[in-house]
């Protein structure tokens, strides 16, 4: 039966850089979930005829929020609705369900890689008929709508029992429960050539993939240690837990901590791989090497003729501004199209759908593809075993050849947490307004060339983006400023630095790049607005 539930509004569902993250204790407050989700509905207007995906990373909630979910999607007048066994789907895996089934869009329950449990945190990814996350100008219209919701519309009935596959009816909606690994890896061998990779293991080939306990480690296992026959105990931290074990599911060098010490011991595998919360992030390490996102971008791309899949020519690629400048110099020798965006991966939709670009990456250790419109954690893997497995080369060997080829860009990222959100946005207001008059000045022995906010124009639906403020040195050097857009509280400044060379190639990223941080610290006036003398996450 069909009711229709009065409400009160809340006034902070604003959607960020990756869907409504949020407190799980914020989430969990009466009709909370309720109310965004039909703030939703009542955005995109009739559900009838209407199919979509549904699942979630499997973190705290999960369970009870997808069955609000189904219920006020049946209630809404959904025609269809594609659910992930046990409510499980990974961001990737969901975005190639919506585009394989002609949906309508879909939902996936994560929080990305924050954690997860009942005081950490919980989110809602909404995706269109893209596959892809819905842009700004729609997020605007659901916070509007969910700031005056009166009633939401939920189908009374028992739960619904999610672990058997198979369809069923609720109310006058099917409801299909899917294996969501099965069509997923379908994809991946489309794509990848798998003897190839399966070649490589038989020679003995060691990987360590950490899924961090998150959703991606029964795709691993599957993928990896199954079918291309990778040692069993390859992937680890391979059972999905509601708090994912503690873990912070962010695959960095500071939260994947336990996979980058391996990594660096004599005991190390041939490739360390990881996951993040919902499988779309990815971080790629060797014997006692780490590739950084930016760089892994640029060898992905001047590798694509490796790749069944590309090989007989990519559109061009994609990168966040905020993302070193590696892969414009292999755009630049391959000649394919270069496009710079705002971060978050909305702004790569348009560019895929309108086939200007096939790869697409992030400095956030986010790399992807055409073949759906999300990152894909496990597909950058399955890219990197390929170059691997055709070339016969470490991954440092690869890394050090490609720096030989087209010089490198040392880079890296630095956070600074817990601040609160005035003085956040008054240092970057302040910043902003002085960028013009740094020009010519000089600081550590880099002079500024150039200082403006980082504008983008959607050459598709012509929107214009206004996200972060880049400073450019005469050396090529640039430093990025921008606020996170997917924390759950507080703010987040985070800092991008990056520093060209063509002939020195094996220095330490810290030491090449220290005179800039300090430059990076004056410029916005860090440490007198903050109070912070260095940054809390460095990656
Ligand atoms: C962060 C990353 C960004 C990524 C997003 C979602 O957003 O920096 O590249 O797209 O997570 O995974 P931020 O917190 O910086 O807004
Ligand atoms: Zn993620």
């Amino acid at each position: 039966m069909i009711k229709t539930i009065a409400t009160t509004p809340y006034t902070d569902q604003k959607m960020g850089t990756g869907g409504l993250r949020k407190k799980t204790k914020v989430i969990m407050q009466p009709n909370y979930f309720e109310n965004f989700i039909q703030s939703i509905f009542n955005t995109i207007g009739s559900l009838e005829g209407k199919t979509f995906v549904i699942g979630g990373d499997g973190r705290f909630y999960n369970d009870i929020a997808i069955q609000k979910l189904i219920k006020m999607a049946v209630a809404n007048g959904a025609a269809k609705l594609i659910v992930g066994q046990n409510g499980f789907v990974s961001t990737p895996a969901g975005s190639n369900l919506m585009l394989k089934n002609h949906t309508n869009g879909g939902f996936v329950l994560s929080a990305s890689h924050n954690p997860g449990g009942e005081n950490a945190d919980f989110g809602i990814k909404y995706a269109n008929e893209t596959g892809g996350q819905v842009p700004t100008s729609i997020t605007d219209k659901i916070f509007q709508n969910s700031k005056s919701i009166k009633e939401y519309k939920i189908f009374e009935a028992p739960d619904i029992d999610l672990s058997v596959i198979g369809t069923q009816k609720l109310g006058n909606t099917i409801i299909e429960i899917i294996d969501p690994i099965k069509d997923y890896v379908e994809m991946m061998e489309n794509i990848f050539d798998f003897a190839a990779l399966k070649q490589l293991f038989k020679k003995g080939f060691t990987m360590r993939f950490d899924a961090m306990n998150a959703v991606t480690g029964p795709y691993a296992q599957r993928i990896f240690e199954e079918i291309l026959g990778a040692p069993k105990g390859s992937v680890v931290h391979a059972k999905p837990l509601p708090d994912f074990g503690g873990l912070h599911p962010d695959p960095n060098l500071v939260y994947a901590k336990e996979l980058v010490d391996f990594m660096y011991s004599d005991n190390a595998a041939d490739f360390g791989c990881a996951n993040d919360g919902d499988g779309d992030r990815n971080m790629i390490l060797g014997k006692k090497f780490f590739v950084t996102p930016s760089d892994s971008l640029a060898i992905l791309t001047d590798n694509y003729q490796l790749i069944p899949a590309y090989k007989n020519g990519i559109y061009g690629v994609g990168k966040s501004a905020a993302t070193s400048t590696a892969v414009g110099r292999v755009a630049k020798a391959h000649n394919i199209g270069y496009y710079e965006v705002p971060t978050g991966w909305k702004y790569f939709v348009n560019l895929m759908d309108s086939n200007r670009i096939t790869f697409c990456g992030e400095e956030s250790f986010g790399t992807g593809s055409s073949h759906i419109r999300e990152k894909d954690g496990i597909w950058a893997i399955l890219f990197w075993l390929s170059i691997i497995a055709k070339t016969g080369k470490s991954v440092e060997e690869i890394t050090r050849e490609h720096w030989e080829k087209y010089g490198r860009s040392y880079y890296m990222r630095f956070d600074f947490e817990g601040i609160s959100t005035e003085t956040a946005d008054d240092l970057m207001q302040n910043l902003e307004n002085k960028l013009p008059s740094l020009s010519g000045k000089e600081f550590y022995g880099y002079t500024v060339k150039d200082a403006a906010p980082f504008v983008y124009k959607d050459p598709v639906d012509n929107s214009t983006t206004k996200n972060g403020l880049i400073v450019y040195f005469t050396d090529g050097s640039r430093i990025v400023y921008r606020l996170s857009g997917t924390g759950s509280s507080g703010a987040t400044i985070r800092v991008y630095l990056e520093r060209f060379s063509a002939k020195d190639l094996a220095k330490d990223p810290r030491a090449m790049l220290e005179e800039l941080s300090k430059a990076a610290m004056d410029i916005a006036e860090i440490p007198e607005r903050t109070g912070k003398h260095q940054a809390d996450v460095v990656t």
